[in-house]
C-alpha cells in the first residue's frame, strides 16, 4: 500500500499557512570553515550542501558539528533526482536520514529536476517537460521520499536553457501544481527565476505571482554569466542589480522568506558575501507588507 501524498506537518517545515523565518543566512563553504568558527560571523544560519557530509567522518563532519553547535542548519541535496525514471535511490535517502538526525535541520531541499538515466549521473540539473504525466511521476516519487525521511521537503526551481515542445503549462504552474499535490514546499530561486525568464523570454514576477506563496520556505540569491543569448547559473559572480531588483519584487510579494547567499565557485571573502547578505536584510527590510496570501491549503 503506497502511503505516499499524505501531509507532513513536521520537522521544521510548519504547516503550509505557517512559515517558519530563519533570517538571513549563507551557504558554508569550507573556504570559511575556520572564519565561521573563530569570528562567529553575524549569519542566522548556514545551508550546507547534503552530500559533502554523507561521509563516516574526517574534516568535513568535525567543521559540520563544531559550526553547528553555533548556528542553525538547513540541508540542501543535489543528487535526489526526483523527476528522474531510475527508481528513487533509498540507500541515498537512508544516508540523507542519518544526516538530517545528526544535524537536525530546519528543513531539507532538493531540485525539481531529473539528473541522470539508467544509474549514470550526468551531473547537471536538467529541467523537466512541463505535463500532467510529469507532475503525476513527481509528486507520486516526493511524497515517497516524504514518508521516508519523515518530513516534508523543499523542492527548488532550477535554471534552464531549453524547453520540452510536449510542455503544455508554464514552469510556475509545474511547480506550483507539483507542490500542491505532493503537499512539499517550495524553495524559490530568484536568480534562477531571472535567468530561466531571460532565456525563454517569459516575464519573471508572472513567475513570483503564480507560485503559490505559502509554501515557500526559502530564497537563494546568486550570480550568473552571460554567453550570447543566454544567461548561464553559474553562482560564481555577486548576486547582480536585476536579480536584487526581482528579490525585492518576492519580498513584496510573499513577505519575510529566510533568505542566503548561494555562491558555489570563485568563493570570495567571507566578508564580500556578509556584504550581499546586509544588503539582503536592508531591501527586506523595506519591503513593504505583503497582501495576504492569495490561496489557503490549510
Ligand atoms: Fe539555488
Amino acid at each position: 500500500m503506497s502511503t505516499s501524498l499524505r501531509p507532513h506537518r513536521d520537522a521544521g517545515t510548519g504547516s503550509p499557512a505557517q512559515r517558519p523565518f530563519l533570517g538571513f543566512g549563507l551557504g558554508l563553504r569550507p573556504e570559511h570553515y575556520l572564519e565561521v568558527l573563530d569570528g562567529r560571523p553575524a549569519v542566522d544560519w548556514f545551508e550546507i550542501i547534503s552530500e559533502n557530509y554523507l561521509v563516516d567522518g574526517g574534516k568535513p563532519l568535525h567543521y559540520l558539528d563544531r559550526i553547528r553547535e553555533h548556528y542553525p542548519m538547513v540541508m540542501h541535496g543535489v543528487s535526489l533526482s526526483i523527476g528522474g525514471s531510475d527508481p528513487l535511490d533509498f540507500e541515498y535517502l537512508a544516508a540523507l536520514k542519518r544526516l538530517a538526525a545528526r544535524v537536525e535541520p530546519a528543513w531539507v531541499s532538493d531540485h525539481l529536476c531529473w539528473t541522470g538515466i539508467d544509474g549514470r549521473n550526468l551531473h547537471d540539473l536538467l529541467p523537466l517537460p512541463y505535463t500532467e504525466e510529469a507532475i503525476a511521476h513527481v509528486a507520486e516519487r516526493v511524497g515517497r521520499v516524504q514518508d521516508c525521511l519523515g518530513r516534508r521537503i523543499l523542492l527548488e526551481n532550477v535554471s534552464s536553457y531549453v524547453t520540452y515542445t510536449d510542455s503544455c503549462v508554464s514552469e510556475w504552474e509545474f511547480l506550483s501544481a507539483v507542490a500542491e499535490r505532493a503537499d512539499c514546499c517550495i524553495l524559490l530561486d530568484v536568480n534562477n527565476v531571472y535567468v530561466s525568464a531571460h532565456n525563454h523570454g517569459f516575464d519573471p514576477l508572472a513567475y513570483l505571482d503564480g507560485v503559490p506563496g505559502e509554501r515557500v520556505r526559502q530564497i537563494h540569491l546568486a550570480g550568473h554569466s552571460h554567453h550570447g543569448p543566454l544567461i548561464i547559473d553559474t553562482h560564481d559572480h555577486p548576486v547582480p542589480d536585476p536579480v536584487w531588483a526581482l528579490y525585492a519584487e518576492a519580498i513584496a510579494r510573499l513577505g519575510p522568506v529566510s533568505t542566503m547567499i548561494e555562491r558555489d565557485d570563485d568563493i570570495p571573502p567571507l566578508d564580500v558575501l556578509l556584504g550581499e547578505l546586509a544588503r539582503a536584510r536592508l531591501l527586506a527590510g523595506s519591503a513593504s507588507p505583503p497582501s495576504p496570501l492569495r490561496v489557503s491549503c490549510a
